[in-house]
């Protein structure tokens, strides 16, 4: 197997890299791509030192098993297309193809099935904040049918990749101009991730409307997000509201989500804390004045459920399926 990583120096492609090995994913030949910038710094992989090369369409041509790329939209649309073309599977974590409607939305605890037979081309790694979500929520999906979603993030600076990180950083130590974030993200908290659109709603924001109709397969499904930066590292947390279609009892809604597969529900309270570094989704405080409406808190590694391990399971179910 060949397996290559685009952006393998950022925050996602590093970790991807990571649970490539936790996972004991063996290729034959691995490559890792970033940009110039980069080009020539070190990354280990079972021990081995790979030096980093600078990405090229001249590189995208060779055919991989598997390119898993993490560079942000604007590399994803200039250099997936030609890697797809190559016969390449391609697993996008940018926000550049989720919408095409030729092209997969992938949570494969969800919706893997549309992998089978998919011998080439780009799959699409959903937005990190609607991964928790609807992991928590597909199966109360299926069995009680939901009818609209109001949801308030609160997310991590590493959202925002390493640069977000630093900002984070550099601010605690006194450096304070906002660059990354819409305003100092030190000791503060910032309702606006992304750009405003002429709707009112962030760019952020009107994905996890879009993809969670795409992924759950209900164009029907009325989401109502406010998207927010928080001054913690890793993990985002969730206040979700759902309304259903079909009445439930409260065991019946919990047990719905207990049944999520790599989800925790528990009547404990998960904090990021709790739940950085794991591959799991945490789901508590779950709770309900009437039979159709309940809220919920949810936390998850946005690094690793939201990125780099739904990528990884991408590459695996896909393995398994074709
Ligand atoms: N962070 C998250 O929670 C998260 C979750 C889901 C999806 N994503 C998506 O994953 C992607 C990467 O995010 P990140 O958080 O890992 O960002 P990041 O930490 O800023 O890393 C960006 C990576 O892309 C590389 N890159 C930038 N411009 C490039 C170019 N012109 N050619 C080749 N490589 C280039 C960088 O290489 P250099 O070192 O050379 O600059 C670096 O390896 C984004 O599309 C983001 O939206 C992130």
């Amino acid at each position: 197997m060949k397996i290559a990583v685009v952006g393998a120096t950022g925050e996602v492609g590093r970790m991807m890299t990571r649970v490539l090995q936790e996972r004991n994913v063996r290729p034959d030949e691995i490559s890792f791509f970033a940009s110039a910038r980069s080009a020539g710094e070190g990354v280990e992989f079972y021990g081995r030192k790979h030096r980093v090369k600078e990405l090229t369409e001249e590189a995208m041509r060779e055919r991989y098993d598997y390119l898993l790329f993490s560079a942000g939209a604007a590399v994803s649309r200039q250099y997936a297309p030609i890697a797809a073309e190559a016969g390449s599977v391609v697993i996008d974590n940018s926000s550049a193809f989720r919408m095409d409607p030729a092209i997969p939305l992938v949570v494969p605890e969800i919706n893997g099935d549309l992998l089978k037979g998919y011998s080439s081309g780009i799959v699409a790694n959903p937005n990190c904040s609607t991964i928790q979500m609807v992991l928590a929520l597909y199966r109360v999906h299926e069995r009680y049918g939901i009818r609209s979603i109001v949801v308030s993030t609160y997310q991590s600076v590493s959202g925002a990749g390493k640069n977000g990180m630093n900002e984070l950083e550099d601010q605690m130590r006194g450096h304070i101009a906002p660059k990354k974030f819409v305003k100092q993200i030190h000791l503060n908290v910032v309702p606006q991730i992304g750009s405003l659109l002429e709707n009112g709603f962030t760019d952020e924001e009107m994905k996890m409307v879009n993809e969670t109709r795409k992924i759950l397969r209900d164009p029907d499904i009325s989401v109502w997000p406010t998207t927010v930066r928080v001054p913690v590292l890793y993990c985002h947390s969730e206040s979700i509201f759902t309304e259903t279609r079909k009445p439930f009892d409260l065991p019946g809604i919990e047990a719905a989500l207990e049944a999520g597969e790599h989800v925790v529900f528990s009547r404990d309270m998960f904090t990021p804390l709790d739940a950085a570094g794991t591959d799991l989704t945490y789901v508590g405080r779950v709770r309900a004045f009437d039979d159709t409406r309940f809220l919920m808190w949810n936390v998850a590694d946005n690094i690793r459920v939201g990125a780099a391990t739904n990528a990884v399971r991408i590459l695996l179910k896909h393995r398994e399926l074709n």
